[in-house]
């Protein structure tokens, strides 16, 4: 797998890396044997970005992944997030105050089992905490050795300029799929206009873009996208327009229609990096079919014409949620 130079970092990575948020929970029934191998095949077969965050399953997922890179440190780009945590009713709350950004990067590494994380974000921006002191503090961090390059994610364009100007920033992280265009535009022309890596997160809309979630039965009891809106009963029945649409346009490409949404997301420009999220190897296999599916500039007018954003039906986060967007 060919890699790309990450932002202005000189670093290469692959241009497909490993969502690791659904591994031990959060999407699905739980298989933590399936899920190890799946991490496994990825490293086998030259996926390095790996991506976590403090807050997913309160921790178990930095644990998990740090068990399953334990040996393979050396072939993992490790990303995780901070400054956004769970108050003591269970509600994620976001804190960028530096003396938490310090405490929830040490845990991190202990969790992880590292000595270094290679890529720390910001998981949301706490806009009570001004910006040079939740940067600071992560630049404290690069200054440790505790990390090697920051990053932001879901922060508004101006944000990301104004964070960058204080410090390199190496990596935006916000949702682009075939379903969230838009909305991540202008985050997206920021990051090619400052050098900035922009890492693609839910590029198969959190698996509906795969065409095989079909109604919300599909989904387990706890399965945490029944509470999104666009996996209620009724959107998900009005989006299997999309998902009928996208899977004929993938008949003609002559892939499956997860991989022409991957191929999509990776056309978006040289800058643009795809976090897929499995814990299935087959799933895992299909995936990476995605960097043989070529788009011409034609290809990508006729795909987003056929799939107008129009037609999707549900915000992409429940209401709570979508406030801490764009900040
Ligand atoms: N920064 C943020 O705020 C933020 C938010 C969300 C996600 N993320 C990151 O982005 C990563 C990816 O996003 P995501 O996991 O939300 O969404 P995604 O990658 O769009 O989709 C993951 C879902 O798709 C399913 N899937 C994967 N490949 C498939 C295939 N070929 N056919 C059918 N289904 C397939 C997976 O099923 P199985 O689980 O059954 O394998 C999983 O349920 C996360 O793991 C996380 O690291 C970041």
């Amino acid at each position: 797998m060919e890699p790309r130079e990450f932002g202005s970092t000189g670093v290469a990575v692959p241009v497909l890396g490993l969502g690791c948020m659904g591994l031990v929970g959060w999407y699905g029934e739980r298989d933590d044997a399936e899920a190890r191998a799946t991490v496994e095949r990825a490293l086998d077969l030259g996926m390095r970005h790996l991506d976590t965050a403090a807050v997913y399953q309160d921790g178990e997922n930095e644990r998990f992944v740090g068990r399953c890179i334990r040996g393979r440190r050396d072939e993992v780009f490790l990303a995780t997030k901070g400054g956004m945590e769970r108050d003591a009713s269970g509600r994620l709350r976001v804190d960028n105050r530096p003396e938490t950004i310090r405490r929830a990067c040490d845990e991190s590494l202990q969790r992880l089992g590292v000595e270094c994380i290679d890529l720390y974000y910001l998981h949301r921006r706490d806009p009570a905490v001004p910006l040079d002191d939740s940067i600071g503090a992560l630049v404290d961090l690069v200054a440790a050795g505790k990390v090697r390059f920051i990053g932001l994610s879901e922060v508004a364009p101006a944000t990301l300029r104004e964070a960058h100007g204080l410090y390199p920033v190496a990596a935006l992280q916000s949702e682009l799929s075939l379903w969230t265009r838009s909305a991540t535009q202008p985050a997206l022309q920021a990051c090619r206009e400052l050098g900035v890596a922009f890492v693609a997160y839910s590029p198969l809309g959190r698996g509906f873009l795969s065409g095989r979630l079909r109604s919300v039965e599909d989904l387990p009891e706890g399965d945490t996208r029944r509470l999104f809106p666009r996996f209620s009963a009724d959107n998900l029945a009005a989006n299997q327009a999309v998902a009928e649409r996208l899977a004929e346009l993938a008949g003609r490409f002559g892939c499956t229609a997860a991989q022409l949404a991957l191929a999509w997301v990776l056309a978006q420009g040289r800058g643009v990096f795809a976090i897929v999220g499995t814990k299935r190897r087959r799933y895992l296999d299909e995936n990476l079919g995605a960097l043989a599916v070529e788009l011409s500039a034609a290809d990508l007018e006729t795909i987003e014409a056929a799939l107008p954003e129009e037609l999707i039906a549900g915000e992409r986060y429940p209401a709570g949620m979508q406030d801490s967007l764009n900040g």
